[in-house]
């Protein structure tokens, strides 16, 4: 099973503010639903309450989250208290590719053994609380996939690329 992060990302690494994306890029949410759709996706408590209750569970896709809280339930999901035994689940399934999609906290702790990332670079600073890790570009053999202009309803233009993991 591959483990894929996928994750939009602006120039100054952030990927979200007060606890939302700083950003509205539909086309890129577009790509996001495409590409994780059919798949079992991993996800922090975090990310996961801040989608609106009408959007969540994500449809389509085998919603995984992660919690420390021993009392946190919802219906339509699959809740586990460490990353670990998230992944574990995942592969026990059958996934060939399971997508990490944040936030913050989650790809800090998965990155080292993600075997692609899925970037959107968000051309643009952005003044945000929460970052995408750093990572040795020399690590990864780079493939792009899109490029979007700005217009009227993406306030950035975006590159959407493809990390497969060398080393
Ligand atoms: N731009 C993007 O692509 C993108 C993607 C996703 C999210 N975001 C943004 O990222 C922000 C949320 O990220 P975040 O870093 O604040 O939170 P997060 O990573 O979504 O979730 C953190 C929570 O996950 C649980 N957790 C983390 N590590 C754990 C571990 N090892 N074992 C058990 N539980 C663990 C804890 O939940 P409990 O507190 O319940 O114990 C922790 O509080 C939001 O602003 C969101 O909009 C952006």
């Amino acid at each position: 099973m591959k483990v894929s992060l996928i994750a939009a990302v602006s120039e100054n690494r952030v990927i979200g503010a007060k606890g939302d994306l700083p950003w509205s890029l539909p086309a890129d949410m577009k790509f996001f639903s495409q590409t994780t759709r059919g798949h079992h996706i991993l996800m922090g408590r975090v990310n996961y309450e801040s989608i609106p209750a009408k959007y969540r569970p994500l449809p389509g896709r085998e919603n995984i989250v992660i919690t420390r809280q021993k009392a946190f339930s919802e219906e339509g999901i699959h809740i586990f208290h460490t990353i670990e035994e998230g992944i574990e689940y995942a592969r026990q399934q059958g996934e060939k590719e399971l997508f990490i999609i944040g936030g913050g906290e989650i790809y800090r702790q998965t990155i080292a053994n993600a075997d692609r990332l899925y970037l959107t670079h968000v051309h643009a600073q952005i003044d945000g609380d929460t970052f995408f890790p750093e990572f040795d570009a020399s690590e990864w053999r780079v493939e792009e996939i899109a490029h979007h202009a700005k217009d009227d309803v993406h306030n950035f233009s975006f590159d959407i690329k493809m990390y497969e993991r060398i080393f």
